[in-house]
């Protein structure tokens, strides 16, 4: 039945959407018959689902979810300018942390694309002062990367917490790809760091 707003089309992540930067980037959250009728009435939106809190039970909960992870990508990009623009960062360090931004734009592209064919209002950007960021404090590279390393590692840990809450699993399995990306960021900022990339067998 296509009018129920909680049924999805399959939305399966293909090899090639997964290498292609671009266009097939922007497919990733196809949403298919996520738009039926019905997803309209539902604009005064449940209780906001917390990132560890009970399991979305409707498409405006994943919305608020996809939401919440869009305000960390934001974030993430704020601070890798902030970085880059430090002045402390040295290559190759610099470019990794552009490349890193650079992936991070690609999130919040996807995300907020998904929450307007799901019928949500993407959240806005902040101005990178508006972060409370701890700037003073970055005085040396090692210290940008400290600061860079906690931010994907609480990334990482968002999204692990955000996977099981969606609704719509092929929302659960793009976040979780996600999660892996973020993983690989905070791995490589401890390898940068001279600490063990790799420090546990699980992230929490
Ligand atoms: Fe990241």
């Amino acid at each position: 039945m296509q009018g129920k707003q909680d049924t999805a089309q399959p939305v399966a992540m293909t090899a090639q959407d997964a290498q292609a930067p671009g266009a097939g980037r922007r497919q990733f959250f196809r949403v298919g018959g996520l738009f039926a009728a019905g997803l309209a009435a539902s604009s005064a939106l449940a209780p906001v689902a917390s990132w560890a809190g009970t399991p979305s039970t409707s498409t405006a909960q994943d919305i608020a979810i996809l939401n919440t992870a869009l305000g960390l990508e934001y974030q993430a990009i704020a601070a890798y300018q902030v970085g880059a623009e430090s002045g402390l960062l040295q290559k190759p360090v610099l470019d990794v942390a552009v490349k890193f931004q650079s992936q991070h734009k690609a999130h919040a592209e996807v995300l907020s694309s998904t929450i307007g064919k799901l019928g949500g209002t993407p959240v806005m950007a902040k101005k990178p002062s508006e972060y409370g960021f701890p700037v003073a404090s970055l005085k040396t590279q090692a210290d940008v990367l400290e600061f860079a390393a906690g931010l994907e590692k609480g990334a990482a840990s968002a999204y692990l917490g955000a996977v099981p809450q969606f609704h719509n699993k092929d929302l659960a399995k793009a976040a979780a790809s996600i999660m892996g990306d973020e993983t690989m960021h905070w791995a490589v900022l401890l390898g940068a760091l001279g600490k063990d990339p790799v420090p546990a067998a699980f992230i929490a």
